[in-house]
Order: structure tokens, then sequence, then C-alpha cells
């Protein structure tokens, strides 16, 4: 048997006819920029999430590099966030011209250490970016009472997120801002790059607005210095029919991960870990294993793909060097960055190939 690590084309083949519609009626109707199919998505979105505004935009790193600048940001400021995370949070919050500081993660969570911040905030700190990793929300109460304390805005990463929920309220709901990707394989994909940024504060949603489109207040007529970053109507009218699917296939992405925990149980494996008060939606299913060579090869070779999310933290990146971070600064993500290793999972991942997996990695340590 083949497990792929992610196909996208079983998603093609179930819904071929509703695709083709939405396609051919974008075309059809001829507008392909902000128009009724986006602004029906931003609305439908920001409904879904209990927000008030969503502003459709090009990806998550454009997402989260026009909310920085949105509240801001400017050159030599200072932003805390995580170095297990995928590199466009840190890219974005170089281009936005600012210093990332990277804090160690928990290692029951993988997620920002809320305990570790304080103590990294300067005069220059302007935010904090907890990205919601794998699909499992970060600690959102700690983290806006130290934001609160201190006056510094806060920028949810939930790139890998969407429909997870801290207290029963759903991420990208607690920050000042929130980023949101549809990169295909997202649990909300769409089929090319697409983003969001979420927020429910009036002013900084019209900075937003107008930041995503020349600064455009009028047609041909820029108030602000602005930039080109907009979803466009093919996606959006994609992503609209999604979203009516999206809580179904995270029903069926925890399925998934329970038949994994079960199946996994009594093995010398480190599954992944939540708490009571976070709905975690699995984007990835993420465990640890020592000899993680051995075991990606074992599983390749039974036709079973695997991916490591990530291998280099950031401030190991050859990118990042620039930033001065030694080897050991940040014990806890450089431990686990050596052993995590993602099995597949998405919702047409069928129950024979997760039972397959199950079977495969249990061979492998027999
Ligand atoms: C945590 C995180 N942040 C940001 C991004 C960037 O998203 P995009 O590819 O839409 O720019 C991603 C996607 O890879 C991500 O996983």
């Amino acid at each position: 048997m083949k497990v792929p690590f992610g196909d996208l084309s079983r998603q093609y083949k179930k819904y071929k006819k509703e695709f083709d519609n939405i396609i051919s009626s974008v075309f059809a109707n001829g507008n392909f920029i902000l128009g009724e199919n986006v602004t029906r998505f931003e609305n439908n979105f920001s409904n879904y999430l209990g927000a008030k505004h969503a502003i459709g935009v090009g990806s998550a790193t454009e997402a989260l590099f026009l909310a920085l600048k949105a509240i801001g940001i400017k050159n030599g400021d200072e932003v805390i966030t995580v170095a297990n995370t995928a590199v466009p949070t840190v890219s974005a919050i170089d281009f936005a011209g600012a210093k990332p500081v990277f804090i160690d993660i928990e290692e029951s969570s993988y997620n920002i250490n809320p305990k570790r911040i304080e103590n990294r905030i300067t005069l220059k700190t302007k935010a904090i970016i907890p990205v919601h990793l794998y699909g499992n929300p970060c600690n959102m109460d700690s983290i806006i009472q130290i934001a609160q304390k201190y006056d510094l805005k806060v920028i949810e990463d939930s790139a890998q997120a969407h429909g997870a929920q801290y207290k029963g309220k759903k991420v990208g709901t607690f920050g000042d801002l929130s980023a949101f990707s549809f990169y295909p394989s997202k649990n909300l994909g769409a089929n090319g790059d697409a983003g969001m940024v979420v927020t429910n504060n009036e002013d900084l949603a019209v900075k937003v607005r107008l930041l995503r489109n020349y600064g455009f207040e009028d047609r041909y007529k820029s108030i602000i210095r602005g930039f080109n970053s907009r979803l466009d109507e093919i996606q959006a009218a994609l992503l609209d029919f999604k979203l009516s699917k999206l809580d179904e296939w995270n029903l069926r992405r925890k399925q998934i991960s329970d038949m994994y925990n079960k199946g996994l149980e009594k093995l010398p494996i480190i599954l992944p870990s939540t708490v009571p008060e976070n709905k975690h939606v699995f984007h990835l299913f993420v465990i640890r294993v020592k000899q993680r060579e051995k075991f990606m090869k074992f599983l390749s070779d039974e036709g079973i793909s695997t991916v490591i999310h990530y291998p280099i933290p950031i401030h190991m990146q050859p990118a990042y060097k620039y930033l001065n971070y030694k080897k050991g600064f940040l014990p806890v993500t450089e431990k686990v960055a050596e052993e995590i290793v993602s099995l597949p999972i998405y919702p047409d991942l069928e129950d024979a190939e997760v039972e397959y997996v199950i079977k495969s990695i249990k061979k492998f340590f027999n």
C-alpha cells in the first residue's frame, strides 16, 4: 500500500462538479479581483470565527506582514515569537523591519512558553506573535495578560488552526489581529495561495483594507502607503464552498488522530498532547521518536510518506544567522526538532490507510 503525506486530487475527485461550477461561474462573471466572492467569503469566514472583520489577502505571510504594518511596526522594533514555526512567521517580522525575538516552547504543547516571555521584553518590544502550531491553541490567557501588562500587541499566527478553540472560543479572535493561511494543504485550503487577516478592531480593519490595495481609499487615490496583497475571486469562491465543509473535515482529522492515539499508545513514541481547554484541529499529527531517520526510512520502505515540521528551528537557519543565536539557547525547541515526525493526516485519508500506518509503526518497534 502507498500512503501519501497529502493528496489533494482526492478532494477534487469528490467535489469535481462543485469546483468546476464555481470556477466557471467566476469566469462567466468576469470579475477576478476584489469582487462579490471575496466579500462573501470574508463575511462568512468572520462569522464562522465569531470575529468582526476579515480581510482577504494573498497569503498568511502577507497577512502577518500587513498586520504588523497595521499596528505601526517599524525598523528596530522587536517582535516576540517562537523558532519552531514555519519560516514565514519570521519572514513577515523581518520584512516589516522588526527584529524577531525567539522564546522557547513548552515541551508538552510545542507552543510558546508564556513563562519565558516576560524576561525577554525590552523597551523595543512591540508585539507578540503566538503560533497555534499543528492546530493546537496556545495558552492565550497568559499571553494576553502579559501583553496587557506591557502594552504589547498580539498577532495570532493561526495559519494552521482554522476552527481550533481555546476555552470554547475560536483561535484568531483573541489577539489584536490574526493571520490565516489557505495554502492548499491547510485545514481550509485554497487551490493556490491565499490568506486572511482577522480582527475585532474597526480601525485596524480599515487600515489592513487600505494596506492590501495600494492604500486606495477610492480608485487611484492612495491615502496611506500601501501594497498589493489581495485574495482573488476564484480562490475566494472555492474557499467559501470549502468553508461549509471545514467542521466536517476537522472532525475527520480528529477521528484519524483518535485512531493514531489508540493504535500507537503502548509504543516508545511521544504522542501529541493537549489540554482540556483546547480544541485541537490536527492540521498535523506530530509524534516524537528517538531513531527518527531509521523510523522514517522504514516507513518510506513500507510506502508511507512522513515529513518533519520543522527540521531546522529558525534561529539555526542560515538566513537568520545575523540574529546571533547560539546552539543551546532554546533547548526545548532544539531537542524537539531532533525527534519530531508528522504522520499523514487529512480528511480524505481512509481508515484502511491509517490502520496500515499503525501496523507498520508497530512492525518497526517489534
Ligand atoms: C505557522 C505558519 N505561519 C505562516 C505560514 C505562511 O502561510 P502562507 O503559505 O499562506 O504564506 C504558514 C504556512 O506554511 C504556517 O504554517
